[in-house]
């Protein structure tokens, strides 16, 4: 059978926190012609600590873009359109690996993982000057959130780091950085670089200068040759070096938020998205300048889409548990057996009853950040079941949701007058009308929820050298939007959430 013709097509890895995902898209529509997603598993050794397999997550990029391809094939898609791949990622999440036998020499200590609690208390106690020593550098509170927390508790603990940095060996990266240098060759002369998205993220980046701030590393104590070379969001940083797409540049590269706000198109400042995947995050473009929140937001870099191209910021709302509470009934409670049941449950009752869900499993990010906190589900009554409290659950989820876009709104003074939307947790249906009923504003999702991808698929297809896909605004015209309207009264939404603050005031101050 004869081959589609298709123009060019780009590729993009989207490695989360529960899943890895491959997907291929075509430039010129934005649509997205097949993709492969695997499941990642997470470990969680001790109490509050969570780590993954550097090189299961690496397998499993291989194995997304294996089966991708496959896929296209049985499609009659050829690909050697394959023009360009772009890398989207969790962000934070650390890996030190030697440079001379690619081995991680310590699993990944996932961004939720909270066992740098004690060394975030007593760094905070030494912070140097005045209390916004790290803020104002990096737009980031001192938390067990970042990377070099991380990075500390690594050089602190594992000999087989410690030996490794002393002999010259060691690298370290978040996600992104540890794909490209293994997809690039690793050993036999893989890229190590990161991107300025990224690298906001580590607590070491100055979002000022756009460099690995000095003062920072002496703070923290972090070797600064260990740390990858800094570049845009959109710039050819090496080939493809074996598989299927062998020789195909990578060529973007942004967290998977920042990614998000560039698949949905927020070029604007004061445009914004929500994304629902294990966290939820809701990143508002602020355009060339950072502003700094008063209101228990985060300032970020959004991304630089070109070595010459100027860099954007972005106020960031983040919440740790989102798409996890679903995950954590299915895991740990085993009230679902898929998440996707998690929806009928949910129909079954249409309320919660009266119970609230506060899924603080590892605190309490934005707008609290309050690491004592811990999760606690409240209001039962012998009348309460597992529909109530997977009801519960799903409005956790737009209530906090409802914190960050009240904090936003304070911060930008313009209130949204809608929310863009997107991520896994998008495709259910119950999720999306709640969230529109407790924000009191429209919510808007688009067609194709993989945004994240797009947007990395995007940058790829943009950069110098590549040139397949132009980033002006009609390019995803075709792309249809589904619109949510609030459909209770404004008094009962507000009497809900402030009975929801009531609950999280209970949830605080469990962890001393
Ligand atoms: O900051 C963490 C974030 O990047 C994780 O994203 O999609 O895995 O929830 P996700």
């Amino acid at each position: 059978t004869k081959k589609a013709v298709l123009g060019p097509l780009v590729g993009a890895v989207d490695q989360g926190t529960s899943s890895t995902r491959f997907l291929v898209f075509n430039s010129k529509t934005a649509e997205l012609l097949s993709h492969h997603q695997v499941e990642i598993k997470q470990e969680f050794p001790r109490e509050g600590w969570v780590e993954q397999d550097p090189r299961e997550i690496l397998q499993s990029v291989y194995e997304c873009i294996e089966k991708t391809c496959e896929k296209l094939g049985q499609l009659n898609i050829d690909i050697s359109n394959i023009k360009a791949i772009g890398v989207s990622n969790q962000r934070e999440t650390t890996v030190v690996w030697d440079k001379l036998t690619g081995e991680p020499l310590y699993n990944a200590v996932v961004w939720l993982d909270l066992r740098t609690q004690s060394t975030v208390e007593n760094l905070s106690k030494r912070i140097p000057g005045n209390n916004n020593f790290v803020k104002s550098k990096t737009g980031l509170p001192l938390s067990t959130y970042f990377s070099a927390v991380k990075l500390r508790w690594l050089l602190d603990n594992v000999r087989k780091v410690q030996k490794a940095v002393e002999e010259n060996r060691a690298l370290f990266g978040t996600i992104d950085s540890w794909l490209i240098w293994s997809l690039t060759g690793g050993v036999s002369g893989g890229v190590h670089c990161t991107d300025v998205t990224n690298a906001s993220r580590t607590m070491l980046f100055n979002i000022h200068s756009l460099e690995w701030d000095k003062e920072l590393c002496e703070f923290f104590g972090i070797p600064m040759e260990i740390l990858p070379n800094v570049r845009s969001s959109s710039e050819i940083y090496g080939l493809m070096k074996a598989g299927a797409l062998e020789g195909v540049p990578i060529s973007g590269c942004l967290g998977d938020q920042s990614a998000a706000l560039v698949g949905q198109m927020c070029f604007q400042d004061g445009q914004a998205k929500n994304t629902y995947g294990t966290g939820c995050f809701l990143l508002c473009n602020t355009g060339r300048k950072c502003v700094f929140s008063e209101h228990g937001l985060l300032t970020t870099v959004a991304y630089k889409l070109g070595r010459d191209k100027p860099v954007y910021y972005a106020l960031e709302g983040s919440v740790a548990i989102a798409g996890a509470v679903i995950r954590w009934l299915r895991d740990n409670l085993g009230i679902i057996k898929t998440s996707e049941e998690i929806e009928k449950l949910a129909k079954e009752v249409g309320t919660s009853y009266g119970c609230y869900f506060v899924p603080a499993f590892s605190g309490l990010y934005a707008p609290y950040w309050e690491p004592s906190a811990r999760g606690i589900i409240c209001g039962l009554t012998q009348f309460t079941n597992k529909c109530h409290i997977a009801f519960a659950a799903l409005e956790a989820v737009c209530f906090q949701t409802r914190e960050i876009l009240d904090a936003m709104n304070r911060d930008c003074g313009i209130p949204l007058s809608h929310l863009q939307v997107d991520g896994g947790m998008t495709s259910n249906k119950i999720l999306m009308q709640l969230q529109a009923d407790i924000l009191y504003i429209p919510v808007v999702k688009p067609s194709m929820p993989e945004t994240t991808a797009l947007g990395a698929a995007m940058a790829a297809g943009a950069a110098e050298g590549v040139g397949v896909w132009s980033l002006e605004p009609e390019d995803l015209s075709a792309v249809t939007m589904e619109r949510f309207e609030p459909q209770i009264n404004a008094e009962e939404s507000e009497i809900r959430y402030s009975t929801w603050k009531k609950a999280v005031m209970k949830s605080v101050g469990w962890v001393t």
